[in-house]
């Protein structure tokens, strides 16, 4: 049977990406955030999984305000790096799991989530630099990947406890699909920061810590944290951390963290970064 072995945290930050692209990960300012990936990179060599399921956010890429949903499983048998204004990254392009795709939709909304099916779809950022900062420069990424991805970017998006109860769903469906897959689920973007406004720049460093350590340790009081925290807390797009709880959701309720990786700045945000296993491997 398929089965979810562990699960990583991941900021997303598009800047990082650049620096990756353009080969400055060396430097002063960007070595710091990429050697807390160095571990991450060597236990996924060990890990090998078979198969990503990558929660993330779009932002205003594949969807423009004219159609957003809050959660779109991507179906296709592959995903193209999206232009996001200066080209599209240069990474290869994602492959998908068709089967797995189909099995888990249907599985998913007969379990009562309505999730859009996505039959083609561009990827951006918030899907690629974790996949970068994971598996470095590739020429081809080592896996196939299903994107999930949720709406964060025009109120409301989905509460932490809806994204909870979805990964819950989510394990239900590869637990029982009839194929030896090890599954690694990623649960993207945050940790705090804010782009517009007075708040712009805004970081909570002992905020973020705080919300990694309940992930690990009380995942359920960390998905009742309303929007209204993250948004007083961890700035406007802070809430794109709500995509964790659908990683979380779906791993053993006791887990054991492997690796955590913090750094401030990079770009306009915190980069926060977990490694979750499950116990029951
Ligand atoms: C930045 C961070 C994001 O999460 C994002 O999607 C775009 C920009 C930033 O820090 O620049
Ligand atoms: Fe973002």
């Amino acid at each position: 049977m398929a089965r979810i072995t562990a699960g990583v945290g991941c900021s997303h930050v598009p800047a990082i990406g650049v620096a990756m692209d353009t080969g400055i990960t060396e430097q002063p300012y960007w070595k710091p955030v990429f050697e807390g990936f160095e571990k991450s990179r060597e236990w996924m060599a060990k890990q090998k999984p078979d198969v990503v399921f990558l929660v993330y956010n779009d932002h205003c890429t594949a969807f423009s305000a004219e159609m957003i949903p809050t959660f779109a499983l991507g179906c296709a048998a592959e995903f193209k790096p999206a232009d996001e204004g200066w080209g599209p990254r240069p990474v290869p392009v994602v492959k998908g799991h068709q089967k797995l795709a189909s099995h888990i939709a249907q599985s998913v909304i007969l379990d009562e989530f309505d999730l859009t099916i996505m039959n083609a779809m561009e990827v951006d950022h918030g899907l690629t630099v974790p996949l970068s900062l994971m598996f470095g420069q590739v020429d081809e990424w080592p896996c196939l990947v299903i994107p999930l991805c949720v709406n964060v970017v025009q109120y409301p998006p989905p509460t932490g406890n809806r994204c909870f109860n979805l990964g819950k769903a989510i394990r239900r469906a590869i637990d029982s699909y009839d194929e030896d897959l090890n599954v690694v689920i990623f649960g993207t973007g945050g940790m705090s920061h804010q782009l517009q406004y007075k708040r712009a720049g805004l970081i909570n460093a002992e905020w973020d810590q705080r919300f990694l350590d309940m992930l690990t340790e009380d995942p359920v009081a960390a998905s009742k944290i309303p929007h209204v925290e993250y948004l007083r807390e961890a700035g406007s797009e802070g809430v794109e951390m709500v995509m964790w709880h659908v990683m979380r959701g779906a791993l053993d309720d006791d887990v054991t963290e492997v690796h955590r990786h913090y750094h401030v700045p990079a770009s306009n945000t915190a980069v926060g970064h977990i490694i979750l296993e499950n116990k029951t491997n």
